[in-house]
């Protein structure tokens, strides 16, 4: 049958990871979608930078490859806010359903986008955008979405967690756990984002606004990074059993002028007996209670270029097959039934 066309927008660590993927899991892929799926072309700023991508694919013309006509379905990787948000809007209005790893676009623009992607009846899904192979976004859309949740906790910021767990282990100081988790290619070279907890942030409020099916964006989450933890900070916090995380917390606040949703992102000491204080390295987990589950944890590899893909590519599975029953999937609700607390009252 034909295939399913794709254009990919992006090309870096996450966008060369989903096009080997694709090429090496091309026949599992066709029998698990129906049909096979093949990429119509690739978006890139400097097509001399890409020589493993057929030539024939690069193309520096992002909005006209994801409005051609043979195109059914448009990958981003690309990141930030613009041009990305003005190319998907174009994508939605020319039919096509959209997959991106977007965190910072979401957390901005998710009412936008998504009211844009039902309007045009098709599919936005970005299960790569928060704690990269985790399944997490799907579980708090769907899964979960007969029961109530009470609080999502989590650890979604790969670095900073590394950093943090660097200074417990060595007694060093910020600065210099830093610059160890830049040499070793951890940190970015520019951390800010990171560091600062905007990158948290962004996770934060798209998982409050899954979570809790109301419109939740980055300016409504308090944030507070991790510069100011000192070595005697986290020596402290060993000798009473605690240890520091940096968690992003989006919890149910029941009030008398009505339940909101308050979600911040911070330093926080934990006792080293919760589940989220084991975890180490630049993993990433999330804790979420809720009433009739109970406790449960999602654990895994947030970022690296194969364990993002693998979030894109379970992403472009389901999108596909959306496409062969020729439905669009759950979209989110957006009925504000709780709104986001403004921060001066968090
Ligand atoms: N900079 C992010 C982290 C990468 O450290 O977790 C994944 O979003």
């Amino acid at each position: 049958s034909d295939p399913l066309k794709v254009a990919l927008l992006g090309c870096g660590t996450v966008g060369s990871a989903v096009l080997r993927l694709l090429e090496e899991q091309a026949g599992d892929l066709t029998a698990r979608i129906g049909r096979p799926v093949e990429v119509a072309g690739v978006a890139v700023r400097r097509p001399d930078r890409h020589p493993d991508v057929p030539a024939h694919l690069l193309t520096t013309d992002a909005h006209g490859l994801v409005t051609r006509d043979d195109v059914d379905l448009v990958v981003e990787v690309i990141g930030g806010i613009e041009p990305v948000r003005s190319l998907l809007l174009a994508a939605f209005e020319a039919g096509k359903s959209v997959v991106s790893a977007n965190k910072a676009l979401l957390a901005d623009d998710g009412v936008e986008l998504h009211a844009a992607a039902a309007k045009a009846g098709v599919d936005l899904y970005y299960e790569a955008a928060v704690a990269g192979a985790i399944p997490l976004l799907r579980p708090l859309r769907e899964s979960l979405a007969g029961d109530q949740l009470r609080r999502v906790v989590g650890i979604v910021n790969g670095t900073t967690n590394y950093i943090l767990s660097r200074m417990a282990e060595t007694g060093h100081g910020f600065t210099e756990a830093l610059a160890e988790a830049t040499e070793l290619g951890y940190a970015e070279a520019d951390p800010t984002a990171d560091v600062d907890g905007f990158d948290a942030a962004a996770k934060a409020a798209i998982l409050a606004s899954l979570a809790f099916h109301t419109p939740v964006s980055a300016t409504d989450v308090y944030r507070e990074g991790i510069s100011a933890v000192t070595a005697t900070d986290v020596a402290r916090a060993a000798e009473i059993g605690c240890t520091v995380k940096l968690l992003a917390i989006c919890e149910r606040v029941l009030a008398d002028g009505g339940d909101s949703v308050a979600v911040r992102v911070h330093p926080a000491m934990i006792p080293t007996t919760h589940p989220l204080a084991s975890v180490g390295g630049a993993f990433n987990a999330v804790f979420v209670e809720a009433e009739a589950a109970g406790q449960l944890m999602f654990y895994g590899q947030g970022a690296g270029g194969d364990a993002t893909a693998s979030a894109v590519l379970g992403d472009l599975v389901a999108v596909a097959r959306n496409r062969v029953a020729g439905v669009a999937g759950p979209g989110v609700t957006t009925y504000a039934g709780l709104p986001a607390r403004p921060i001066a009252e968090t």
